[in-house]
């Protein structure tokens, strides 16, 4: 195809242009680099036909470049960034510890014992003692126990229903007992200063939980000095003993301890670490803020929770949420510990349905409780150091201050340092690693590198696309109305030339 230069338009400048002058016209116009070259009649044959091939190469680049970012984009890439942040102040914490006995031997009672025994492995359905537990028994100190357990004369008393909340709240061990020392900062607390909860251990302890409108405590400074320090008695003779083993049986002694943010309650049976008794335990921790991207980009939680228990998502929360629905689902109760109104599980409930139901949920059904990660998210990092305690030197000084004997001492008191390394935090950010911008500046660049056009010169093409439209379709409406018109006349010519 060969257009004529320049002259053209000179000649029909008086008349209204036809399309094909339009093009000329776009052609020698346009930004788009090496159309004026194919269509010149100044260059030979062989350097249009090289001209044609260039162009249409770089088209096809710029396409196939093009449609690769676009295809980046609707990947939905992104890329975590992390970063240290320094802070004035950081608010501490919520530590909540248990001990990992559940039931103090000296406060069982007849009743308890009747109504939990058979929780406890201690008795048969039909409340008769198990010989294997009563040999042990006879060997151990516990010999209160033995009385405890002579049924022969014992009725329960009529109307009498465990209040299993009561009982375990009751037998737990007390705060008051447990806790020698306590300070925070420097400044002593007491038992007042932690709140309760129950957990799967029963009754749990927790510092700072800001809970009973509370303030949240802060640190100023990183260190030892600048945390938690307590000092617990863990009560080793109060511990129940084992006569069986049991799912449930633990031969370990200490506490297990959680931190945690206050916006999620704590779930120590699982996600806690463990603290011996006779040591004295240092955790560091460092604080990290998680932010994920909802999908598509990232696959974080972003809508609201949707439970009547929680009012804020975590991990957590949609645990128990969900372990709270699986047992009244399979067990029409729940756990002393699981939030709601509905009715507390018996002690023969949690025996023979609710222990082994929610083992089963957590060991083996993979499919009922899937809870996604949360878009925020802080978690602690800890590093955990221990000492001895009490050293040869302090263990006669700590028997006389507490009036306890030296072994006694050994086996029973720990110490636990809870503080932060730093003032600072760590923040792991999820973010968008390609948008809108980065692909226009993309495809920008590439139509530049490529062909040498920019966004107007798109424009440049829609506006000729229109000029041809109007010549077209318009004229056409035109040319019926008026079919003498020098227009006819201007395209036969135009077309006759080539
Ligand atoms: C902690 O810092 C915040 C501002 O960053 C300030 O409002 C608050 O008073 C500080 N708290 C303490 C105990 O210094
Ligand atoms: C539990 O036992 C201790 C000592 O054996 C006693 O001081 C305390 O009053 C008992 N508590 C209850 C609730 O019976
Ligand atoms: C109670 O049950 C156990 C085993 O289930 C049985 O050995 C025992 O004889 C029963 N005792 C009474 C008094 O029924
Ligand atoms: C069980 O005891 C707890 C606290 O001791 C109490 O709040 C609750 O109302 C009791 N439940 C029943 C059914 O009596
Ligand atoms: C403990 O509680 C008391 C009053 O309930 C309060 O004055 C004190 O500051 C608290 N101590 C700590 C370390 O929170
Ligand atoms: C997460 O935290 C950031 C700021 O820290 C906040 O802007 C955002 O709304 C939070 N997102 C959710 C889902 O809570
Ligand atoms: C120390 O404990 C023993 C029993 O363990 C008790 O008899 C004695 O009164 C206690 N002494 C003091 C000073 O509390």
């Amino acid at each position: 195809m060969h257009i004529p230069g320049g002259g053209c338009r000179k000649k029909s400048s008086s008349l209204k242009p036809t399309w094909k002058e339009i093009t000329v016209d776009f052609i020698m116009r346009t930004k788009i680099h090496g159309l004026k070259f194919i269509f010149s009649s100044d260059k030979s044959k062989p350097q249009r036909v090289i001209w044609v091939l260039a162009f249409f190469v770089c088209i096809s680049l710029l396409m196939t470049w093009s449609w690769n970012r676009i295809f980046y984009l609707m990947s939905y890439p992104a890329v975590t960034k992390i970063y240290m942040v320094w802070a004035h102040n950081m608010s501490f914490p919520a530590v909540t510890f248990c001990n990992k006995n559940v039931f103090r031997v000296s406060n069982l009672t007849k009743d308890d014992l009747y109504h939990s025994g058979y929780w406890m492995d201690l008795l048969y359905p039909n409340h008769t003692v198990m010989e294997r537990s009563l040999s042990i028994l006879k060997d151990s100190h516990k010999q209160g126990l033995l009385s405890l357990l002579d049924f022969k004369n014992y009725t329960p008393p009529p109307d009498y229903h465990v209040n299993t909340t009561e009982m375990m709240g009751r037998l737990s061990h007390q705060l008051e007992d447990m806790l020698l020392e306590c300070r925070f900062r420097g400044e002593t607390c007491t038992y007042k200063n932690f709140s309760t909860i129950y957990t799967r251990y029963g009754k749990c302890y927790t510092f700072n939980s800001g809970l009973d409108g509370n303030p949240l405590l802060t640190t100023l400074k990183g260190g030892t000095g600048n945390g938690l320090e307590i000092m617990l008695d863990i009560q080793q003779d109060e511990y129940l003993p084992v006569w069986g083993e049991t799912d449930e049986t633990s031969y370990e002694a200490g506490i297990k301890v959680q931190i945690h943010s206050q916006d999620e309650p704590p779930f120590i049976d699982q996600l806690g670490f463990g603290v011996p008794p006779g040591f004295q335990t240092f955790v560091s921790c460092q604080q990290q803020l998680l932010q994920y991207l909802p999908p598509p980009w990232g696959d974080c939680k972003s809508t609201p929770i949707d439970s009547e228990f929680f009012s804020t998502y975590s991990i957590t929360a949609c645990r128990i949420d969900c372990e709270t629905r699986y047992l009244l689902e399979n067990c029409n109760c729940r756990m002393v510990h699981m939030p709601g109104t509905s009715t507390v599980c018996t002690p023969e409930q949690y025996k023979d349905c609710a222990d082994p139901a929610l083992d089963f949920l957590v060991e083996k059904d993979n499919d009922y409780c899937v809870c996604q990660t949360p878009c925020n998210m802080t978690r602690y990092g800890k590093e955990l150091s221990m000492v001895k305690i009490p050293s040869k030197a302090s263990a006669k000084y700590l028997a006389k201050k507490f009036n306890k004997t030296e072994q006694y001492i050994g086996e029973n008191i720990l110490v636990l340092d809870i503080f932060f390394e730093a003032l600072n935090y760590e923040k792991i950010e999820q973010k968008k690693a390609y948008e809108i911008a980065g692909l226009l500046g993309d495809i920008g660049g590439q139509m530049g590198l490529f062909i040498g056009a920019s966004v107007l010169t798109i424009l440049e093409i829609f506006d000729y696309l229109y000029e041809v439209f109007k010549d077209k379709v318009l004229g056409y409406f035109m040319r019926k109305k008026r079919p003498h018109s020098g227009t006819t006349a201007t395209t036969k010519k135009l077309s006759a030339h080539p």
